[in-house]
């Protein structure tokens, strides 16, 4: 393993002491998320935790989480997540955050909207001063509005990419709609960026969570680090 998978790992098994037996966990999406996942997992055969049910982010994570044998439950009106573990892609100061490098940010928003504890793992290399220094904002559009949505996001600036999958055709999430990344350079105001993307019907979501984490876990070459909301 290297380094940074080393960093993550670190980081994803940490996050699994926020969680208590009798528990409703959200399962993240993306590889510092399968780390979590897999101690959840361990800590369930080996009898440290007992009666989990998790609610997966994603295809990729229900097929990941059902290889483990865990127990996975629809989510419910009655009964809110205690805790989702999540990664992300880019992390700010005031633990803004961008999502979706998976293509997974609507169903990892809903999961993270109806938490009541929202922790991110990571490692180091995602920290940054600013959103949008590092990593393109991942959109998620429908088809009809492709063009439309692609052609507003270039007048607000930065460049447009369609996301496409290993074979070339365009990348399909697990809704059927498309991923736009826009590089749109570091934000000054990442929630004024998030509240004009929340205005435009062709937007399905958008990978800016604002003010979501409760904690992040950064897997780190000096430890791991808590990092709790100042
Ligand atoms: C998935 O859609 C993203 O939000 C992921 O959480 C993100 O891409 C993190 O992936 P890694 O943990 O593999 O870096």
């Amino acid at each position: 393993m290297s380094g940074k998978e080393e960093l993550k790992k670190a980081a994803g098994v940490r996050a699994v002491d926020f969680v208590r037996t009798g528990m409703l966990v959200g399962l993240g999406t993306g590889s510092t998320a399968e780390f979590a996942i897999e101690e959840l997992s361990k800590r369930i055969k080996d009898g440290r935790l007992s009666d989990i049910s998790c609610v997966p982010s994603s295809e990729r994570t229900k097929d990941f989480a059902q290889t483990l044998g865990l127990d996975l439950v629809e989510l419910g009106s009655q009964r809110k997540i205690d805790v989702t573990i999540d990664g992300a892609d880019e992390i700010d100061p005031d633990f803004n955050l961008i999502k979706g490098g998976g293509g997974a940010l609507l169903r990892e928003k809903v999961l993270a909207q109806n938490s009541q504890r929202n922790v991110i793992v990571a490692d180091e290399s995602k920290l940054s001063k600013r959103l949008g220094s590092s990593f393109p904002l991942p959109v998620e559009v429908f088809e009809f509005a492709i063009e439309a949505e692609k052609g507003y996001l270039e007048s607000l600036g930065g460049k447009v990419r369609l996301r496409l999958a290993r074979d070339g055709s365009p990348f399909l999430t697990d809704q059927g709609n498309f991923i736009i990344d826009w590089s749109f350079g570091e934000m000054d105001d990442p929630s004024s960026v998030a509240d004009c993307l929340s205005e435009r019907a062709g937007i399905v979501e958008h990978g800016l969570f604002i003010g979501t984490a409760s904690d992040i876990i950064i897997g780190s070459a000096l430890g791991v680090k808590h990092l709790v909301p100042g």
